[in-house]
């Protein structure tokens, strides 16, 4: 990066994920599936989801609070608030906007960025260039999804995939050496008929037949995005290293999109990474999108696993299909 520019990185952190959890053994219930099946295919166990009352901006609030709670920080410092979703409160205004509201974040700039599950990494580059630069001086950073409310539970090919959550940091000054040192973002928009939402926007708008015909659900073509995530998770890390100026072997705690412990366990091979290097959580909280890096990396963070001056690279990929990867030194 430009040595010109201010250092930017992480001064505070916060999760949530809804009480409700959603089991295995409950979802046999559901569809015909197995946990057997679920766990050997995927890795999760059991996901959160949100209660009825409950949107999006609802989990990036308490996420939100508690990242400005550890960074020292009140909404009215901030300068920039940015919710990575696929599933915002309403078409418009923002959730961004509405959360700016509810946290009371009064000169903040406010907008929601969509890049399904990488969406989380493309904000972090996106405020980063913001603060470098010194147009601002403290963002919010948010990844927040209700997945549950896209999801078709009469379909064992996704339902068992899902489940919801968010992740909020603060960015701020750091010390000089500190702080975000590359990003590599990209798309593949070819590969966006692998995974998507048909209905609701302006191609396709929502009617009584839209919603008949499951349109308003997550489509996805399974295999082809298995295939696409496991090639970019090593040529994103590995475009984002050599950026950096870093090796694999530099790498201290490795924050990968918790889609499928599979598609982590394949990268963890072609990276030569050990366990102990990879933060893994699709366990508990299976595929929650945007919020999946963040919740992963807060984890890290709250388990004391995360030290200072650890070089931390965090990479996401999902529907676009995009991609995003960072190097970050603690
Ligand atoms: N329970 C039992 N059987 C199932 C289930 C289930 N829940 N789901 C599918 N099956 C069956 C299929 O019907 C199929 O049966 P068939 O052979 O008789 O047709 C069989 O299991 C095998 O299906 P595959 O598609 O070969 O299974 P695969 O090993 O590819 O695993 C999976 C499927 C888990 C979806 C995998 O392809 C995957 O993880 N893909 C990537 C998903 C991903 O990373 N998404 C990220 C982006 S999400 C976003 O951006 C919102």
């Amino acid at each position: 990066m430009n040595n010109n520019l201010r250092p930017v990185g992480i001064i505070g952190t916060g999760k949530y994920v809804p009480e409700k959890i959603l089991t295995n053994s409950d979802l046999e219930k559901i569809v015909e599936t197995n946990d057997e099946w679920i766990v050997s295919r995927t890795g999760i166990k059991e996901r959160h989801i949100a209660s009825d009352n409950q949107a999006t901006s609802d989990l990036a609030y308490e996420a939100a609070v508690k990242a400005l709670d550890s960074a020292g920080l009140s909404a009215s410092d901030l300068d920039l608030i940015i919710v990575a979703t696929i599933t915002p409160d309403m078409s418009f205004p923002s959730t961004a906007c509405i959360l700016q509201d509810r946290l009371g974040a009064k000169k903040a700039a406010a907008f929601d960025l969509s890049a399904a599950c990488s969406g989380f990494v493309y904000g972090l580059a996106t405020a980063t260039n913001f603060l470098q630069t010194g147009m601002y001086n403290n963002a919010l950073v948010i990844g927040a999804d209700c997945l549950s409310r896209i999801t078709d539970y009469t379909d064992r090919n996704t339902c068992v995939l899902f489940g919801d959550g968010a992740g909020a940091v603060v960015l701020g000054e750091v010390p000089e050496g500190r702080g975000f040192q590359s990003f590599d973002l990209g798309a593949e928009g070819a590969g966006g008929a692998h995974l998507y939402l048909e209905a609701g926007g302006s191609r396709m708008p929502a009617s009584a037949e839209t919603v008949e015909g499951k349109k308003h659900y997550i489509y996805m073509n399974g295999r082809e995005v298995f295939k696409f995530a496991v090639r970019v998770m090593s040529s994103a890390t590995e475009a984002v290293l050599s950026k950096a100026g870093i090796t694999k072997e530099d790498i201290d705690v490795f924050v990968p999109h918790q889609a499928n412990i599979r598609i982590i366990q394949s990268a963890m091979e072609r990276l030569n990474l050990p366990a102990e290097r990879v933060v893994v959580n699709v366990d508990k909280y299976a595929n929650t999108s945007a919020a999946s890096v963040p919740l992963a990396l807060v984890e890290a963070v709250e388990d004391g696993r995360l030290k200072e001056g650890d070089t931390v690279v965090m990479v996401g990929f999902g529907g676009g299909l995009t991609w995003g990867a960072s190097v970050l030194k603690w």
